[in-house]
């Protein structure tokens, strides 16, 4: 089959231009991956030309044989979907999980996303607590959680208790939370390390000044996942810019009966009780 023929390649494309189309992805901004399956790499296989390995700049044992389509670093989203073959590239990664090897794509040259290792040290945390299920990684530079990053505490409890207040689906949506990352050097293992660890109980991490890692199952849940929490984001830039703290919200004891009715697991550490400021 043609490469761009492919249902998963063809996904891959449509949300890599929507997150273009919201304003994620400034220039080069954001990367994109997804763990292939066998039976979709053995319908695209007639077209690989492998080239040389290279080292991901991390180890991923767990990952070693495993099939990822991938953003090329320094490419833009928004030409993704019209030059796609020159925008993302398919990788192998080999025995070890220490090399890879670009087997489609990237025609006029390049190399994946310089968050390679962040997208692959990801991915192996979620496959493995996840039982293969999650598949998707997805970076983005939504402004409004950006914004927040400069004005709240860099702390995992204010993200997760703020974000779900301002949208009563979010709880639903990301039960487990959000994690912070502090400002890091992007681009290297250090930021890989510290994102992968909190992507052992999150699926959403934050980083400072620069934007959000959002993993899930599927291309639709993992943008699906991105758009509510920058929209939570949008919710609670444009109140605190209307006035100095809430009137009202949701209360602990309005999670905690959203969580039954929904049937999630809400941390209590997040339902911590608040001193709310009354303006009467
Ligand atoms: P790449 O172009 O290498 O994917 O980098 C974009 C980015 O957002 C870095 O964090
Ligand atoms: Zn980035």
């Amino acid at each position: 089959m043609n490469f761009l023929d492919a249902e998963f390649v063809r996904d891959f494309v449509r949300m890599a231009n929507d997150g273009w189309e919201q304003g994620w992805h400034e220039r080069n901004g954001g990367n994109l991956s997804y763990r292939v399956k066998e039976k979709e790499v053995e319908q695209v296989l007639e077209n690989f030309v492998k080239k040389e390995w290279q080292p991901i700049g991390t180890s991923v044992p767990k990952l070693a044989g495993e099939y990822f389509l991938v953003t090329g670093s320094g490419k833009y989203f928004r030409n993704v979907a019209i030059k796609t073959e020159d925008s993302i590239c398919m990788i192998e990664l080999d025995a070890k999980g220490e090399n890879y090897r670009i087997v489609w794509g990237l025609k006029n040259g390049g190399k994946p996303t310089s968050e390679l290792p962040s997208h692959l040290m990801n991915h192996e945390v979620k496959m493995l607590s996840s039982n293969g299920k999650y598949r998707v990684i997805y970076h983005a530079h939504p402004a409004n959680i950006i914004a927040l990053t400069f004005v709240m505490p860099l702390n995992d409890a204010v993200f997760t208790r703020e974000l779900w207040e301002m949208a009563t689906e979010c709880p639903v949506v990301f039960p487990a939370g959000v994690g912070v990352v502090p400002w890091m050097v992007p681009g290297g293992r250090k930021i890989a390390v510290a994102t992968s660890k909190l992507m052992e109980r999150y699926d959403v991490a934050v980083w400072a000044h620069h934007g959000l890692f959002a993993a899930g199952e599927d291309f639709d849940a993992t943008f699906g996942l991105m758009h509510t929490v920058e929209k939570s984001a949008e919710i609670l830039v444009k109140v605190l810019s209307m006035q100095q703290g809430k009137r009202q919200t949701i209360k602990p004891e309005e999670f905690r009966d959203l969580a039954v009715a929904f049937g999630v697991k809400l941390p209590e550490e997040f339902l911590f009780e608040k001193l709310v400021v009354k303006k009467d």
